[in-house]
This record gives C-alpha cells, structure tokens and sequence, in this order.
C-alpha cells in the first residue's frame, strides 16, 4: 500500500525512481508519480492506473540527479492524476510524496491553511502547504518540516524536495515503513529494501518520529527536536533472482511452486545439530507460560493462525483464541491474568495489527511476532520474533507465507509441547518432509486444477467452500484467494453451519468445493455435500488418500492428519489462480487491493 523511492546522486533519477517504483507495484496502488529536480526546478510527472502509463508521461528529455516517486493506494479522495502524489506547496517550492493516513487534517485545514486553496482531496497536501507556510514565516526549511511533523496525527512516511536546494531530501516516517539506502556518491529512500536493491543493500532503518537529510554524501537522521541520532547500516540479505518472476507468467505461480522449497528450508532453520527442532528457549517458555494465547492478525494471516490454534491447543496444551486484529483494537476482550500475545504478519507492517501490538505494550503483556520480514516495525516492537523464511511475497494475494505460517505456527507448538511435557506430534521433522514431498507432487499436478477451474468457475458469479475443524479454516483461505484475484464472490463455510441460513444461496449449479481430510468428520462433511446436491449445487469434494470416497474430485496425497491444512490449501490456490487468469485478471495485483496495508 503506497510505496516511496527517492534517489540523490550521480545518475539519472528518474529511471531509477521509475524501476525502484515497480518493484513496489506488489504492494498495490492506483496512482503513480516522481518529481525529478534540476537546475531548472521540480518537474512532476503523475499518472492514475499503473506505472506503465507514468513512463510514458514521462519526458525522456528530463535530466536530473535527484527525485522522488511515490505509488498511491487512495484512501483519502479517488484515484486520479489530481490525487496521485507527488503534491507541491502553492507556490510549488515544495514537492512532496507521503505514504500513511493524517488523521487530524481536517483541524490543520482549519488552522493553519486558512485562505489556502487546496488543489486536491489528499490530506497529503496539507503536509506540504503547512510546509510553505512556515517557511514563509521565516522558518528554515528544516526547522518548518520539524515544526510541521510536529503538528501531524496519524502514519506517515514522507519524502520532501525544495526546489532551492535540489541536492537535498527530507525525510521522515511514523508508523509507516521508511528506510534510507546508502551508495558510495548516492544515496535513496525506499518504503522496502525491495525497491532499491537495484542499487545498494546498504540500508538504514528509521525508528517513528525521526526526521533525516538525505545529501549525496551524506545521510543524518535526528529526533523532532533536532538531537542527532547515530544508526549502522545493516545488509539487507536478499537475493535480486528472489523478486524477479523468472519463467514463471506470475508472481503468484512460482510462489505456490516455492512451497515445498520454503517448508524445507523451515525445517532446516527450525533445527539443531542433532536433528531436534528448536525454537529460542524464552519463546517456548512464553507460550508454555502463557494462561491464554492471543492470536491477532489480517487477512490470510488470520487463516493461518486458525490452524496454529489448533496446534497449540492440541499439543501444547494451551488455550488460543484468534482475533481478527481490526476488530481487537476496538473491542477487545476480557483478558487472562498472563496472556501471551502472537501477532501473524507476512509483511510485519500491517497497520490493524500493530495498532493492536501497540496497546498490548502499554498494557504491559509480552508479545511475540511471527513474520516474514526480519527489521519490520511488528519484529521490532514485540519481545520476540520468529521468521518464516519464506523469502519475498511479490503477489498481493498470499500463498507461501501462509503455509510458511503454518509450518511455523506447527513447529512452536511443538517445541513448546516437549518443553512443557504436554503431548506432541509424533516426529514433526519426518512428518513436515513427507508434507514437502505432498506439496511438490501437488504443483506437479497444474493441468488437474486448470481443469477444475474451467469445470467449475468459468461462467459462475459466487462459489462457496466447505469443511469442517481444519478444513473449515483451510476453506476460509481458499474463498480469499478465489475472491482476492478472480472476483468470484467466495464464502468459506463450517459445513454444518451452511445449513443455517446460508443454504439459501445454493442454486442449479452453484459450485461447493469441500475439503474432507479429517476422519472423524469425514461422513458429516459428507452429509453436508449431500445437502447442497440436493439442492442443485455442482460439488466438488478434494479429499486425503484413505477418506476418498468414490466420486470424489481429487485424492490429496496422505499426509498427518493435523498437517493437512499445508496440502489441501494447495489446490485451492492453483483452482483461484487458473480461474483468474481464465477471466483475464491481473493475477498479481488484484483491483482494489494492497499488500502491505500501512493504514488502520
Ligand atoms: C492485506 C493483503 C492480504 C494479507 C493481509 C495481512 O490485506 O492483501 O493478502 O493477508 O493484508 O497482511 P500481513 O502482511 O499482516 O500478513
């Protein structure tokens, strides 16, 4: 959601910004622009819709050393070349590009623009006119980007230029991702190190409320009251090949083929010398400890920790409960006496979530972040961190941080099973291998779920999911995917409770995939099926090797039984995957959606 790149340096800024920009299109936007200064001033060049249509706008002809660029994902005022980012102060000294939300813009409006016309519906704009004013109060530009941050409520990462001092970029970020890169005669900004891996993996990181001037050669980062903060570089360890599709047409294919690839890699990390799995002893005793878990996480995410409560429950011993993280923050429930708190977050930025973390904190409860981006703001601010190595997600929809949630989520359970003495999974190294080799027999099996998608999703307006216990949550995932990238109205069902209501919807032909992996609800599961058939439903059941029933339309390999999410989720994103690009739909950056989503 909105992603920011800046360069200073040598070479020309405007490609640099462009490329750095499409190497956050994953995060999802609507809107782009750069500003690019030379001895000439600030040219800003922005476009509604992707980035292709900016590089066109763009007039080759433009050279400058210095510039910013921005995506934007609206959220105030719609998508439009009005709206899109970057905005200048009135007099257009200023140019600036802000990622975040300005809460109190309505009262900066009121008080400090009175007589101001504003030229667009973002409260973006206030930041850069409340800018102007200052200076033209007789601020320094420094001091009036100080004074004005001062002022703003909410999130924001924001990049600043002054057309009278074209070698500089002011910078500053609170609660919304931001980092400076470093290059020998150069230096950028970047909302992830993604952006501009092109040219460095120097990075710094910024902590909330710290402002940086950003020169060629120079980066210094400081408090709001002007106290000069000290900060090493760290390298950021990511490999180009890892966000680029290869072969692959989507981002989202090579990353449901990854799956096995990252499981293995888990497994490697999760496990010492001896073959044990192992998971930093304090984290274990946090959630052995623990009278009550609380999971909190968005989206998919959310999914997974479904499935790890029902892990913790089962081997740890330990009572979960899952929320939805936008939902707890308003609402939050009457708490144990020594909770531990579990936040899920692929991106370890997502606002809802941390929001969350942040009055946990102020309650004084331990938390621990489970996340595929080490350094994130939700690594950085819980007590503990575990990663999940699944390398870049690219694709807004998410599929292997998921089973890498799930595999995590299964190993700290386990782990802390045996460190509590409670009961544990039988052999979970063995078990997650054979689960490996499932997976990869899965995505060997392409042309299978192609033609489950034609079957069944071509022509059809809504779809529904069915299982019972872990099928049910695994079904919650599926109707995401299907819903996030192909638009079909998807709803995950309890298959029980389908009959309650939501039956209603089932007619000729309405197309039911149910999951039937667990035996002891396998004859219920299929009771339900039966239910909807006879009410003109088109069933579609995927069931394990063992439970298959003859009719079925597809055998999952055998995996343990509590593992199964790890598998039967895999067909369910191939299905959504091939009936999106069947109904022509930009896989990888689904309408309306973001990846990273940075507002509350
Ligand atoms: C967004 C994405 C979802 C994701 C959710 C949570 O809504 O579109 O795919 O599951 O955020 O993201 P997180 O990074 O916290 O896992």
């Amino acid at each position: 959601m909105c992603g920011i790149v800046g360069y200073i340096g040598e070479l020309d800024a405007k490609e640099i910004l462009l490329k750095g920009l499409e190497k956050l299109e994953y995060r999802g936007y609507d809107s782009a622009g750069i500003a690019v200064a030379n001895e000439d001033g600030v040219h800003v060049y922005k476009e509604k819709g992707r980035i292709a249509n900016l590089r066109e706008a763009v007039n080759a002809d433009t050279k400058a050393k210095t510039g910013i660029g921005h995506t934007r994902w609206a959220t105030h005022g719609v998508p439009s070349k009005k709206n899109a980012h970057p905005h200048q102060s009135t007099t257009e000294r200023f140019t600036l590009v802000h990622n975040g939300v300005i809460e109190n813009y309505e009262q900066l409006i009121r008080e400090h623009l009175q007589g101001v016309e504003l030229k667009s519906d973002t409260d973006t704009e206030v930041i850069v006119q409340i800018v102007e004013s200052f200076v033209n109060n007789g601020y320094t530009v420094q001091d009036a980007f100080r004074q004005t941050l001062k002022l703003l409520k909410g999130s924001y990462a924001i990049a600043l230029l002054d057309n009278e001092t074209p070698e500089t970029i002011f910078v500053a970020k609170n609660k919304s991702p931001l980092l400076v890169g470093l290059g020998e005669g150069f230096n950028v900004v970047a909302s992830d190190a993604m952006a501009m891996l092109q040219v460095t993996d120097q990075f710094v990181e910024l902590m909330d409320k710290e402002m940086v001037v950003v020169n060629r050669h120079q980066v210094t980062i400081m408090d709001l009251d002007g106290i000069i903060v000290e900060r090493a570089p760290y390298t950021a360890e990511l490999d180009a090949s890892d966000i680029e599709k290869g072969t692959y047409p989507h981002f989202m294919l090579k990353e449901i083929d990854e799956q096995p690839v990252v499981l293995r890699r888990i497994i490697q990390e999760y496990q010492n010398d001896q073959g044990d799995l192992i998971i930093d002893s304090n984290i274990a005793d946090a959630v052995g400890t623990a009278d009550r878990i609380y999971i909190v996480a968005c989206g998919t995410s959310y999914h997974a920790g479904l499935v790890g409560k029902h892990f913790i429950e089962k081997w740890a011993q330990v009572p979960v409960e899952v929320h939805v993280a936008s939902e707890f923050s308003y609402n939050m429930p009457l708490l144990s006496k020594n909770p531990l708190f579990i936040f899920i977050s692929q991106s370890g930025e997502t606002a809802d979530s941390r929001a969350v973390l942040v009055q946990v904190k102020r309650l004084g409860h331990r938390a621990l972040t489970i996340t595929n981006v080490p350094g994130s703001t939700l690594s950085r601010e819980a007590d503990y961190t575990l990663l999940l190595h699944a390398g870049p997600e690219i694709a807004v929809a998410s599929t292997k941080a998921y089973t890498a949630q799930i595999a995590v989520l299964a190993i700290l359970a386990s782990v802390t099973a045996e460190q509590n003495g409670a009961m544990a999974s039988t052999n979970l190294i063995k078990e997650l291998g054979i689960v490996a080799n499932a997976m990869e027999e899965l995505c060997d099996k392409k042309e299978e779920f192609e033609q489950i998608a034609k079957e069944y999703l071509s022509t059809t307006r809504n779809c529904f999911f069915i299982g019972r216990t872990i099928d049910y949550y695994v079904g919650l995932e599926g109707a995401l995917k299907l819903k996030e990238i192909s638009y079909i109205q998807a709803e995950g069902f309890a298959g029980g409770e389908l009959k309650h209501g939501t039956i209603a919807l089932i007619e000729n032909g309405t197309p039911v995939i149910a999951l039937a992996t667990q035996e002891h609800v396998n004859l219920s599961i299929r009771g339900n099926v039966k239910e909807v058939a006879a009410r003109g439903a088109n069933p579609c059941i995927i069931s394990s090797a063992g439970l298959n029933h003859e009719g079925d339309r597809f055998v999952l390999p055998a995996v343990d039984s509590d593992l199964t999410p790890l598998v039967s989720v895999i067909p369910l994103q191939l299905i959504s995957y091939y009936a999106a690009l069947h109904r022509g739909c930009d896989v990888d950056k689904p309408r309306n959606l973001a990846k990273s989503v940075t507002v509350e």
